[in-house]
């Protein structure tokens, strides 16, 4: 048997041998590469599977943390990695209508104990609020119409003041007829009472005089400087202790923005033998007038005494303002401290250094003495 194209058969035959192998071969391998890819599909598909499910599973146990970190707080599991916090839903959503503002408390969250002191606000009680020792200034029952008005006055000067030579403000009571301010308490009570404890003698030296005029006048500088605010009745009483000897600023019920200075007559004034005479005669004052009342409290400090040996007081504004009258010089003062005092309650307010100079100058006298 053979073929026209004069080709001889046996090599047709082996022609169409290797012809029919190529295919073979190549069938072999589209069937090889298809069940390589359909395993390679399962096992993408197995990954994704097992990652699926162990999302599912940390989403589980996530769920179940929260459940019991929310549920049962009270008991909180030890082996808990993941805690979340629990949030107070007052805190979480707060009432405007509860308080209007942040800084009201309630009459009923303070617990009132012992009278302090007596002033012409009212009266100053030790107490309790939120777990602390706390002073409430609770004003006299029978308080004039316009009294609301100031006392919201001094509310709304102490929510700006933050400093720690002026003390804290805590919040106030607005409640109708049970109106209060909560301020830490200061433990050593007002300058005026420390100056005659007989214990004060121990730790009243120049050194600690400088301190507690610093105290003050670091106090004074930021009401001032920051705050614009004038104090207007600056005194022993309105100072107060801490048990480490801290002076800090109480009592603003007379303080006044700067920003009104040139309108600031004697519309209201603090307590004659600390006024400066401007104020007394009703001029136009600006802050100079706490630097003179500075002035009379570094007295107060020197000679631990009472300005004017308790004269009355409106006599003393008079000469004060009429004859320029001053608490006597002490003669056993050194002159550094005679010449502050003198310049601080010069009868020119220009002439009456800033607290920002008097703190140079304390700090200059603090050095000096190798303090
Ligand atoms: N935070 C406080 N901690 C301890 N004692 C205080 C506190 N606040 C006031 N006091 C005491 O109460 C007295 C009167 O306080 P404050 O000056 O604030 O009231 P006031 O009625 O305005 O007095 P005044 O008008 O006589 O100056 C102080 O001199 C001090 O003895
Ligand atoms: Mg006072």
């Amino acid at each position: 048997m053979g073929c026209d194209c004069g080709v001889p058969p046996g090599e047709v035959v082996v022609v169409v041998m290797l012809s029919l192998l190529v295919i073979a071969i190549i069938a072999v391998n589209i069937v090889v590469q298809r069940k390589v890819h359909k395993l390679e599909m399962q096992d993408t598909f197995l990954v994704r599977q097992h990652s699926s499910f162990q999302i599912q599973s940390i989403t589980k146990q996530i769920r179940s943390l929260l459940s019991s970190a929310q549920v049962r707080p009270e008991k909180p599991n030890r082996t808990t990695v993941f805690v979340m916090p629990k949030v107070f839903p007052s805190f979480a959503a707060p009432s405007k209508s509860k308080s209007v503002n942040d800084w009201e408390i309630k009459n009923r969250d303070i617990k009132l104990m012992e009278k302090v002191a007596s002033g012409s606000f009212g009266d100053v009680y030790r107490g309790e609020w939120c777990g602390i020792q706390v002073a409430i200034k609770k004003p006299s029952k029978n308080i004039p119409e316009e009294f609301f008005a100031k006392f919201l006055e001094e509310v709304e000067v102490m929510t700006k003041l933050h400093h720690p030579n002026i003390v804290m403000f805590l919040g106030a009571c607005i409640e109708e007829d049970k109106l209060a301010i909560v301020l830490e308490y200061l433990d050593r009570g007002c300058l005026f009472d420390f100056l005659r404890d007989p214990e004060s003698e121990k730790v009243l030296s120049y050194r600690t005089i400088l301190k507690f005029a610093v105290d003050i006048a670091r106090g004074m500088k930021y009401l001032h400087q920051r705050c614009g605010i004038i104090q207007r009745d600056l005194k022993s009483r309105n100072l107060l202790l801490d048990n480490s000897l801290n002076v800090k600023l109480c009592d603003f019920g007379l303080s006044r923005a700067l920003a009104n200075e040139n309108k600031n007559t004697m519309t209201a004034c603090g307590t004659p033998y600390w006024t400066a005479p401007e104020i007394i005669c009703g001029d136009a004052y600006n802050e100079k007038a706490d630097v003179y009342s500075f002035a009379i409290v570094l007295w107060e400090l020197i000679t631990r005494d009472e300005p004017y040996d308790g004269r009355p007081g409106l006599e003393i504004a008079y000469q004060v303002a009429q004859d320029g009258i001053r608490p006597a010089l002490p003669k056993f003062c050194p002159d550094k401290y005679l010449t502050l005092m003198t310049s601080c309650w010069d009868e020119k307010p220009d002439a009456r250094p800033s607290f920002t100079e008097l703190l140079d100058r304390l700090h200059d006298m603090a050095k000096a003495e190798k303090f």
